[in-house]
C-alpha cells in the first residue's frame, strides 16, 4: 500500500486530547501524595456569566468533580479543598445559607458514586459550628466511606489555621497540665499530632485558582513546604487539565527542603 495512504495510528484509537497529553507527561513515580487547593472565583465567574453569586458556586462543584477524578486518575492519594473558611461566616445570610444547602445536596448527589470509585470523604475545620443538616449529612458519608483506600477528599469547613492552631496549643496546654505530657518533649511530632490532619501527609502541592496570590489562612503550617501554583482561571472553569498543568510544574521544580542543589542531586 501507498505510504500515502497508512494512516498514522489506528483510525478507531480516540485522538489524544491536551489533557491526556498532559497527563502522559506525568512521572507515575513523583506525584505528590496530597494536593490542597484554595477554588477561589465562583462570585467572580457569576459576575461574568451575570447570574447571582450562588450560580458561580453551583458550578464551581464540576470544579470538585474535575479536580477529584484528575488526582484519582493519576494516583494522588489526598486532595484537600478549602470549601468554607472560619471568614466565609461573614459573607451575606443567605450567601451562607446557600453555601451550606449545596454542601449537603452535593454529598447527597455524589455519595454513591464516591463510594462507588472508593473515595474516603473527610472533613477538618470546626465542624460543630455547621448546621445540623450539614453535619449530620456529612457524618453519614464520612462513615460511608471510611473503609475506601483509593484517594482520601478532606473538605476544609469552617476551617482557618489560626483557629487550627489556637485549638493545639489549647490541647496540648492541657495536656501538659495534666501531667500526660512532659513540656520539655513537646516537638514538631507533638504538634502535627495535634493538629486536625493528624495521620495525613503534608501537602507538597497547592494550587489557588483565581489570579488571587494568598494564602488566606489555609493549612499554615502543613503547607511549611509546599509549592504553590497559582492560575487566573477561575474555579468554576477548573479542569483536569490545570491540576495536570500544576503537577507538571510541580515535577519541574527542585525541592530542596533547605539543601543546597549540589546536595540534593547527590
Ligand atoms: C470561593 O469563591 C469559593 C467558596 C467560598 C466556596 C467554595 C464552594 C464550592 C466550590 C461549591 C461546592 C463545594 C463543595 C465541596 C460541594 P468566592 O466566592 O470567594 O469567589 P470571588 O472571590 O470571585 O467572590
Amino acid at each position: 500500500m501507498s505510504p500515502f495512504f497508512a494512516p498514522s495510528r489506528p483510525i478507531l484509537e480516540k485522538p489524544a486530547t491536551h489533557t491526556d497529553a498532559l497527563k502522559a507527561r506525568i512521572d507515575p513515580a513523583r506525584v505528590p501524595q496530597h494536593v490542597a487547593i484554595i477554588m477561589d472565583g465562583n462570585g467572580r465567574w457569576a459576575e461574568q456569566h451575570g447570574e447571582e453569586r450562588i450560580v458561580g458556586h453551583m458550578n464551581g462543584v464540576r470544579g470538585v468533580r474535575e479536580a477529584l477524578t484528575g488526582a484519582s486518575e493519576i494516583g494522588v492519594k489526598h486532595l484537600t479543598l478549602y470549601a468554607f473558611s472560619t471568614e466565609n461566616w461573614h459573607r451575606p445570610p443567605a450567601e451562607v445559607d446557600a453555601l451550606m444547602d449545596l454542601l449537603v445536596r452535593t454529598v447527597v448527589n455524589e455519595i454513591d458514586e464516591l463510594h462507588q470509585n472508593s473515595v474516603r470523604l473527610h472533613a477538618i475545620g470546626d465542624i460543630a459550628s455547621l448546621p445540623g443538616a450539614c453535619r449530620d449529612t456529612l457524618q453519614q458519608a464520612i462513615e460511608r466511606t471510611a473503609a475506601n483506600t483509593r484517594i482520601a477528599l478532606t473538605l476544609a469547613l469552617s476551617y482557618s489555621a489560626r483557629w487550627e492552631l489556637v485549638r493545639m496549643a489549647k490541647a496540648i496546654a492541657e495536656e501538659a497540665k495534666s501531667g500526660a505530657l512532659d513540656p520539655a518533649a513537646i516537638d514538631e511530632r507533638t504538634v502535627a499530632d495535634h493538629l486536625t490532619t493528624r495521620g495525613m501527609p503534608d501537602p507538597e502541592l497547592l494550587i489557588r485558582t483565581s489570579g488571587e496570590q494568598r494564602i488566606s489562612n489555609f493549612l499554615l503550617w502543613q503547607i511549611a513546604y509546599a509549592e504553590l501554583w497559582f492560575t487566573p482561571v477561575l474555579w468554576p472553569d477548573f479542569r483536569k487539565e490545570h491540576l495536570f498543568q500544576a503537577v507538571l510544574d510541580y515535577q519541574g521544580r527542585e525541592r530542596r527542603f533547605g539543601m543546597t542543589s549540589q546536595q540534593v542531586s547527590a
